[in-house]
Parts: C-alpha cells; structure tokens; sequence
C-alpha cells in the first residue's frame, strides 16, 4: 500500500498514448493505493506551448478524460497544478539544491540543443527557453511534495523521475531527511505507443489519435497507421509492426495470439486496421459519452477539481512549512 501520483501536461487533446501510457495504468494502480494523486499539470503546458486557448481548452479536455474513464475524485486528489501554490514555491527552493549539471543532462533539453547543433547554429542554446531547461524541478516538486512513492508513467518520463530521485537525495543530504524517494513504475508489457507516423505518438509532434474521436474519426485515423507494402496473403512480420504495437497495447493476451496468427496468415492491412479498430472502439465506446458529458458541463469539472485542491492545499502546506524550516525561513522567533 503505497502512495501513487502522476501528472498529464495540459498542452493538447488527450490521446492514446496518454490512455495507455498514463491513464489506464493509473486507475488500475490507484486501487490498491493507500493514498492517490491524480493532477492536471498545467504549468507544464506553458514550457511546451505559448496558446492560452490550447492550455485551457486541454485543461477541460483531459480533466474529462481523467473522470469518464472512471476516476473517482472521493478517492483519489484530483487537482490543477497551478491551484497549489506550494508547488511553485517548492520548485524554486529546489532551484538552488540541483545542480545544473544535472539539467544539462536531461533528454528533452538535450534533444533541442542537438537540433541546433543539426542546423549549425552557432548559439546552441538559441530558442530554448528557461523552463524547459527547468521542467525536471518543477516535475520533481510535483511529486516530493506529496510523499509519493509511485510514479506510473510512460517510458518517455524514465528519465524525469531518475531526476526526481537525485533531486530528492541531494536536498536530504544537505538539510536533513525530508524527501520519500519515488520509484517510476512503467508497466513493462505496454510499449510506448507509436503515432500514426510510426515515431513516438506525441500532442507536440501532431501524429496521434484523439482517445474519444467518434467511431468515424477514429477508424478514419486507424486507417492512417504507417505499414508495409505487402500484400493480402503475405505474411507480416509483427516485430517493429507500428499497427501490431497498437494490438499489444489494447488486446488481451489470448487475442494476441490470435492476432499473431493473423499476421502470419497474411491478413491484409486493410483488414487488420477494421480489426484494431474493433478493440479500441469496444474498449472506449464506454467512456465516451461520459467524456462528451464533462465538456459540455465544464461547471461540474470545476467544481470537482475545486473540492480536490481544496484537499490537497493542506497537504501540501504542511510539507512545505517544513522544508521552509529546514532552510530556514521561519518566524524571527521561532526556534
Ligand atoms: P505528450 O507527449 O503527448 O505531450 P505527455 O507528455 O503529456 O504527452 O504525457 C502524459 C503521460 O502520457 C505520460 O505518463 C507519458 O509517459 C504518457 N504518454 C505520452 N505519450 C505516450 C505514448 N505515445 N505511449 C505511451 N505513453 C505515452
Ligand atoms: N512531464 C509529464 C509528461 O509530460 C507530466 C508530468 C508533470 C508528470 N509532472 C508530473 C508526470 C509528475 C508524473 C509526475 O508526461
């Protein structure tokens, strides 16, 4: 019986990936949790993009998501990042116990330096902002100040939640045991899941499938997934298949096998696509008037969410008036 949080990024419309990748595995985990936090992390969304529409619109969108697929916010802190200060404040504190070398070694902001460095730009820090050099402390903040010990996320985030550790090592050993060490908990039969083009399906890379397009839409995008060539009647190979990547991710371990046979049998792609998307329909369909419920009444999420940061303030007040002590920024009379 742990504790268990994680976070999505408010910068676009909930997708598949994120369903796979976050969602599902989280409300599973949550049941057996002891305590649970589930947050929409809209500061985030502000390293990704500057679209003040796109943040609030995806704030409503995925706070939807997060309810129709069944999270129960009595259980579980349901909040906005941006509603709990005390996040921001910690993030600045640990500000000035990470070192910057360790930034430098994160793989989001490696990757835009490598991109500048690509195009022979001379400055190689040209167009990078601030915050995404320091989106790994506001992450770390997220989750030291809650105590949690469980992180589920997508394999993208490995990295992120490795940072949160030092992080959380580095500030106990200067001021005194503070911080629970988080493990990130990436479920290891689930790959990350591909976008249509076949690279890692992204809100920044536009490649992906909504999680509650209507039927249409959805088999209209599941027709978009990149394949071979072949023919009806020549076998597929389902290793590095980006459409048998979807199939790992939505089928049961019986129907696995059987798809597997499909491949081999030389079904054609045309037919495999009508399959997928069989087994991702029955799967949403059951989720999806909920969703369009929450859109369509964003007064109810507010009012859910308002209750959920309501809980989590005092929370995260009471941690945060102790690492304040710890640094030393008390009342002039207290000892
Ligand atoms: P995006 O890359 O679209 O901006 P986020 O960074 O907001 O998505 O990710 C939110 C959560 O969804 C994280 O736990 C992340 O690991 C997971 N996730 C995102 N994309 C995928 C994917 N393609 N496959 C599996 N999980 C994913
Ligand atoms: N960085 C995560 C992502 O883009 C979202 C996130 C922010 C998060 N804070 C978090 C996930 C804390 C887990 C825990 O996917």
């Amino acid at each position: 019986m742990s504790s268990i949080l994680t976070g999505i990024t408010t910068s676009g419309t909930p997708h598949l990936g994120n369903y796979i990748g976050a969602i599902k595995p989280s409300l599973i985990k949550i049941k057996k949790a002891k305590r649970s936090f589930l947050f929409l992390a809209d500061y985030h969304s502000l390293i990704k993009q500057q679209e003040p529409e796109l943040t609030h619109r995806s704030s409503l969108e995925i706070a939807s998501a997060w309810l129709a697929c069944g999270l129960n916010p009595k259980k579980t802190f349901f909040y906005r990042q941006s509603r709990v200060p005390q996040i921001m404040e910690l993030n600045w504190i640990l500000s000035n116990t990470t070192s910057k070398g360790l930034l430098n070694r994160a793989h989001a902001y490696k990757a835009a330096v490598d991109l500048n460095q690509e195009k022979k730009i001379k400055d190689l820090d040209k167009g990078i902002s601030a915050g995404t050099f320091n989106y790994p402390i506001l992450m770390a903040a997220d989750i030291l100040i809650f105590d949690a010990e469980i992180v589920p996320v997508g394999s993208d985030q490995k990295q992120h939640i490795e940072m949160t550790r030092d992080i959380a090592l580095r500030f106990n050993h200067i001021y005194g045991e503070t911080f629970k060490i988080p493990e990130a908990h990436i479920s290891r039969d689930i790959p990350l899941l591909s976008g249509t083009d076949g690279r890692k399906m992204s809100k920044s890379y536009k490649n992906y499938i909504e999680l509650f397009a209507n039927e249409k839409e959805l088999q209209k995008a599941i027709n978009k997934i990149v394949t071979d060539s072949l023919l009806p009647g020549e076998p597929k190979k389902t290793k590095d298949s980006v459409l048998f990547n979807y199939f790992k991710a939505f089928s049961s371990k019986e129907f696995l096998l059987e798809v597997e046979k499909m491949f081999l049998d030389g079904k054609g792609w045309g037919d495999l696509k009508k399959e997928l998307f069989t087994l991702v329909n029955k799967e949403l369909k059951i989720y999806r008037e909920k969703y369009y419920h929450y859109l369509d009444n964003s007064n109810e999420v507010e009012k859910i969410l308002i209750e959920g940061e309501n809980k989590v303030s005092s929370i995260a007040e009471k941690k945060l008036s102790e690492i304040r002590k710890k640094v030393g920024i008390r009342a002039l009379d207290e000892k």
